[in-house]
């Protein structure tokens, strides 16, 4: 798959059939993961593939709890709000959301994704990208949370059996799964009005009001 339509497509894709992602890609995913760049090239992380159908039982409420967490604090009034403007995109959002947290048991594959001393918290999420983008050269669809980790990390990391005292920490779960609605571009504000040139405020000598790559 081009690059560029890997990085232009892989998008948020929380609806998935619950048909078992093969083990190849989820090595290909691993392998791709451990690839990128961390700080000092430290490669503090480590992964959890999540498939066995009893540790998904049993983090599925955690999960639910967290997200529940989420729109009553961080996204209070989120969803009203968008119904009141009529925002469908915002809307799309809190519905797939939504799908995803009332379905997580369904879903074949959890990617979990664990760091350790790094103050900058950074250095796991090229990786967590990567695997993403692996996952979407093979047609498996992801969506990074990071709920479980903000808001039930200590339950979720006694499921998994995670050694927390060794200074572990969940810093994402990736859901995967084979899509069941179709690819596309991710819509974004250009580029030209979220950069500057030399200093803040000065704009760009360039425009880009379209994507660069289009399907
Ligand atoms: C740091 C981070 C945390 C996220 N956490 C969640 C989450 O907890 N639950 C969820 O459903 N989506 C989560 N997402 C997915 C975003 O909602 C999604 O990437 C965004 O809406 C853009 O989607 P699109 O690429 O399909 O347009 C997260 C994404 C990022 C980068």
């Amino acid at each position: 798959m081009d690059l560029f339509e890997a990085l232009y497509t892989t998008r948020a894709m929380r609806r998935v059939s619950p048909d078992p992602v093969p083990e190849e890609v989820a090595a290909a995913m691993l392998d791709a993961a451990i690839r990128a760049p961390s700080g000092g090239n430290s490669q503090n992380w480590r992964f959890i593939v999540v498939t066995d159908p009893e540790v998904r039982s049993r983090l599925g409420p955690l999960y639910r709890r967290a997200w529940d967490r989420l729109r009553s604090t961080v996204y209070a009034g989120r969803w009203e709000k968008a119904q009141e403007a009529g925002d469908e995109a915002a809307l799309a959002v809190m519905r797939s959301s939504q799908w995803l947290a009332d379905n997580f048991e369904t879903v074949p594959m959890w990617l979990m994704a664990f760091h350790r001393n790094d103050p900058s918290g950074a250095s796991i999420y090229p990786a967590v990208w990567s695997a993403m983008l692996a996952a979407r050269a093979h047609g498996v669809g992801t969506c990074l949370t990071t709920i479980l980790g903000t808001f039930e990390h200590d339950s979720t990391c006694e499921v998994l059996g995670v050694p927390t005292e060794r200074g572990w920490r969940l810093a994402a779960a990736v859901s995967c799964g084979y899509p069941l609605g179709r690819w596309g571009l991710a819509r974004r504000e250009p580029a030209d009005r979220v950069a500057f040139q030399d200093r803040w405020g000065e704009p760009l000598p360039f425009a880009v009001p379209n994507p660069m790559w289009l399907p």
